[in-house]
């Protein structure tokens, strides 16, 4: 394919994919798409150890990273920006009521509360349930990631700071961020980030309550001739033809990599999604605190029930979400097993590998195409 993304990262098709797994980035880009790490969960060092292992894969290929800078969370509004301890300053904005909540949660699963699993540590990484979306822990993974050859630096929540934009231009590493909604891609635009990725209601994460087949061609228009990548709800190649023909210059999916042969998710998640249907996914505050759209499970159902004192804002829920997770181990209850997914769960049925998973994408994008234009002929 040759259009104004392909030209500007060099890359033979315009698809994007968001992935944790650091093989599956390879992959996506050993394939001809443009594979982009999420940085959230990575302490400072894990994420420099999986950059310079996808260095070592991608044989000069462009990758990007992704990273999460909300614009609004409890360290932000109420100035905790002491990254040693940044754990436990957060945990005092935790009511008794709410961990008490959670132990119910488990209980209630089966879970025993005594025998299994570990506290949250202390610290600012994963093991205290922070990862990288306060403005402490965020910021050393823009550094790290400008630090690598990436071609990409993508953010979620909210644009990279300026001074991330103007160090990753002055660098040649394209900007882009996702939005929601037209204003934000006006604003992100006007901050000199390069490509929006316009992210509708159905995608899998965080996701705000604009269709993706209304929102893209709102901000199409009203950003052009700045390049928008379609996401939300695209896993096959009729989709990527949809998306295109609203008016995007590429695709950015997250959902159809989680079954891919290379991701290594549990068994049971891999189970669950291969069964979902589209209507098992829920948009519920109940993973981080910000409405994001995943399995329904018992975790989200008991958050929504009459008793529940209400979800935390970013990132306290997520902290509830960590205890909950550590005391449950590896074997949790299928009940409360779940993830961040979109409605296009309901595509992926089989495990493949990503290179079939592009191949196939692009191959019924073809067809697609030609179908379409084949109806104007006379
Ligand atoms: C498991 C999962 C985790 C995600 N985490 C992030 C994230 O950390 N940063 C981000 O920018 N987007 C994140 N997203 C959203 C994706 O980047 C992407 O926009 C979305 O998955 C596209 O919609 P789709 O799920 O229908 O493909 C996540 C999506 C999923 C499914």
């Amino acid at each position: 394919m040759n259009n104004q993304l392909t030209e500007m990262f060099g890359i033979e098709y315009p698809i994007f994919a968001f992935s944790h797994c650091r093989d599956v980035v390879a992959a996506v880009t050993n394939a001809g798409g443009m594979g982009v790490l999420g940085a959230l969960a990575f302490s400072p060092e894990e994420l420099e150890m999986e950059l310079t292992w996808i260095d070592e894969h991608v044989n000069g290929k462009p990758y990007g990273v992704d990273v999460v800078m909300p614009v609004k969370t409890v360290d932000r509004d109420r100035g905790i920006d002491d990254v040693s301890d940044i754990g436990a300053e957060l945990r005092k904005h935790i009511s008794q009521d709410h961990w008490d909540y959670v132990d119910k949660i488990l209980t209630d699963h089966g879970v025993d509360l005594e025998a299994s699993g570990k506290e949250l540590e202390s610290g600012a990484g994963i093991g205290a349930g922070v990862l990288g979306w306060t403005a402490a822990t965020g910021s050393p993974q823009i550094d790290i990631a400008l630090s690598h050859p990436i071609a990409l630096l993508a953010s979620a929540l909210g644009p990279p700071p300026k001074a991330a934009i103007d160090q990753a231009h002055a660098q040649g590493v394209k900007v882009a961020a996702l939005i929601g909604r037209v204003e934000q891609a006006v604003r992100d635009v006007q901050l000199g980030v390069d490509i929006i990725i316009a992210q509708g209601y159905e995608a899998g994460g965080h996701t705000g309550e604009v269709s993706t087949m209304v929102l893209v061609p709102d901000v199409v228009d009203a950003i052009a001739p700045v390049p928008v990548l379609a996401a939300g709800g695209v896993g096959t190649g009729r989709q990527m033809a949809a998306g295109m023909a609203l008016g995007a210059a590429g695709v950015w999916t997250g959902s159809i990599w989680l079954t891919v042969a290379e991701n290594g998710s549990s068994t049971t998640v891999t189970e669950k999604l291969l069964a979902a249907t589209s209507t098992d996914t829920v948009r519920s505050r109940a993973y981080t605190g910000k409405p994001a759209r995943q399995l329904r499970t018992a975790w989200t159902d008991a958050w929504e029930a009459p008793e529940s004192p209400g979800t935390l804002p970013m990132p306290l829920q997520f902290i509830l979400n960590s205890y909950a997770a550590n005391k449950m181990g590896s074997k949790p209850p299928r009940e409360l097993v779940g993830m961040p997914v979109g409605q296009i769960v309901s595509r992926m049925n089989q495990v493949r590998s990503s290179k079939a998973v592009i191949q196939e994408m692009v191959e019924e994008y073809v067809d697609t195409t030609q179908r379409l234009s084949a109806d104007l002929e006379v």
